[in-house]
């Protein structure tokens, strides 16, 4: 057979194919989302999500450790409160669960970037993710609330803020309120492209954090859309985020790939709580091989365009990425 083109030569051994390899991974790219709680001496593991626990801030050392051993730089904090109220006073309190847990972090493992989650959910009685008026979430008395929880984080030790909380302006509000008390090399990365997503389930679970009533579609993105996926993001650019988020990853590979192409920023992609739980409810029950699917969703997430990947496995993926197993 006369053949001019066999692209199975390029794949005859490993070695080749990893010289011809067209996605690079790196562990410094990954970072791991972790939960802290109040209490001492507990390490609680969440139900839905096997494998990953509730850590009370005198039990975080054993984790921020392991995950630096591992060669995971980055971790992203999430604070679970003791009371919640409604103007979610817990976000943004001085000794608030993740100020207190961004101050330890820093003392125990000052190598860690440490990067803060911004939202209120995790603190309103009501689960939504900013002031209520009424049944609605007003906006912009909402960004009063998250500049200010964005502030005592960074006061608190984090090297990074990232809002998830989908307000418009929020950007531009942590911006102005950050450079207004000196800290105008603290990188914003903003969750620009967040969809309201059933993908989210475990997390709400991990938190305590779904709504009371109603549901997020009136802030969180409706996921039948790709160019308000574009608007939003170049919206957050304009508004001074240094990096755009686009969450989930594993069903949106398409907007990872548009958002990298028509934005100069680095890109991350969140591996959320839903994703982590499907593939371990899956291979637990030994219908996949939960390693491989692990490590082929991390590396159509860096194929779409993602720069920077969050992810519950972080840690086993940077082994598989010391092993050469991907990367
Ligand atoms: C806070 C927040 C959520 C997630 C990250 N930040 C929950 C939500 O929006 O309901 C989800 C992360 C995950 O599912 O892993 N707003």
């Amino acid at each position: 057979m006369e053949l001019i083109s066999r692209p199975r030569r390029l794949r005859g051994n490993s070695t080749l194919r990893k010289m011809v390899r067209e996605t690079r991974m790196d562990k410094s790219t990954l970072v791991y989302p972790m939960f802290v709680m109040e209490g001492t001496g507990k390490k609680e593991e969440i139900p839905s999500m096997p494998g990953q626990y509730r850590y009370t801030i005198d039990r975080m050392e054993e984790k921020l450790s392991e995950l630096l051993r591992a060669g995971v730089q980055s971790v992203m904090l999430f604070g679970i409160p003791g009371q919640k109220d409604e103007v979610g006073s817990g976000a943004y309190a001085q000794d608030g669960i993740v100020q207190k847990a961004f101050r330890k972090a820093k003392e125990i493992c000052p190598e860690l970037y440490l990067i803060g989650d911004v939202c209120m959910c995790e603190y309103t009685s009501h689960g939504h993710c900013g002031i209520l008026c009424g049944q609605e979430v007003d906006n912009d008395q909402t960004l009063e609330y998250l500049a200010k929880t964005a502030l005592s984080q960074v006061q608190a030790g984090a090297d990074m803020v990232a809002p998830s909380d989908m307000m418009d302006g929020r950007v531009a509000a942590i911006r102005r309120v950050l450079d207004k008390n000196g800290y105008v090399n603290t990188p914003i990365m903003s969750y620009a492209v967040k969809f309201a997503s059933s993908f989210y389930g475990p997390f709400r679970d991990a938190a305590g954090s779904a709504p009371a009533f109603g549901d997020r579609k009136s802030y969180q993105m409706d996921y039948h859309n790709r160019r308000e996926a574009i608007k939003e993001a170049l919206l957050d650019v304009a508004e001074g985020a240094d990096i755009l988020m686009v969450k989930p990853a594993m069903a949106y590979g398409d907007l990872i790939r548009e958002v990298k192409d028509r934005t100069d920023v680095p890109l991350a992609a969140y591996s959320v709580s839903g994703e982590y739980a499907m593939v371990k409810a899956a291979a637990d029950a030994g219908f996949i091989d939960g390693v491989s699917i692990m490590c082929e969703m991390a590396a159509s997430a860096y194929r779409a365009g993602a720069d920077i990947y969050i992810t519950y496995f972080a840690q086993e993926l940077a082994k598989c990425m010391e092993e050469g197993r991907i990367g």
